[in-house]
């Protein structure tokens, strides 16, 4: 696809179908991770892909009971490890979370190109989906996707809802 296209027709997905999401696209989407820049290259990230349905149900209530997140074949769990400094500046602690959500969201683009739906979701325990993951002391769970091909296939991936206009975002040499 052409890289504005993906861009544009990326959308939240809350609906799948069940159907596999062969390896070798899955490790497309997965290299577009490995590739991800982050500050001073910490590439301070792990994400774990979830495909055992007992793991997937049990991911629900500590999601806020969202339950469609289970349907897809596939749930990523993005994760990052703490850091109390940042050799750059003033994120200190923060900067995992920058360079999470950036590889994270290298993931989301390279699975619309795909055809692969996903939906970042924000609303969870951590501490809840560390202990079903076995997470480490140390890292932290910035987000999870769903995984997998939309039920209303391509017809899910539509232009952007509701955006700000430009003028209201931008501005020239001044806040
Ligand atoms: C950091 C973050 C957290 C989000 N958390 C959730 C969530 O927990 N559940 C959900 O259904 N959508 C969640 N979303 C999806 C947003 O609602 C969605 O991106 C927004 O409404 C714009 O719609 P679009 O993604 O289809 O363009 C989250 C998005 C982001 C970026």
């Amino acid at each position: 696809m052409e890289f504005f296209d993906v861009v544009r027709t990326r959308r939240s997905v809350r609906s799948y179908k069940p159907d596999v999401v062969p390896e070798e696209v899955l490790n497309r989407v997965l290299e577009a991770v490995r590739v991800a820049p982050s500050g001073s290259n910490r590439q301070p990230w792990r994400f774990i892909i979830v495909k055992d349905e007992a793991v997937k149900q049990r991911l629900v209530p500590a999601c806020g009971g969202q339950r469609w997140l289970a349907e897809a074949p596939v749930v990523v769990v993005a994760c990052g490890k703490v850091f109390d400094y940042n050799r750059g500046g003033y994120m200190g602690e923060h900067s995992m979370l920058v360079d999470v959500s950036i590889a994270m969201t290298h993931l989301i683009l390279a699975a619309r190109n795909e055809g692969l739906g996903t939906c970042w979701i924000g609303m969870f325990d951590n501490n809840e989906v560390k202990k079903i993951l076995g997470i480490p002391e140390g890292w932290n769970v910035v987000g999870l996707t769903p995984l997998g091909y939309p039920k209303a296939g391509e017809k899910a991936f539509t232009e952007p809802g509701p955006r700000n206009k430009l003028s209201e975002i931008v501005s020239t040499d001044r806040f």
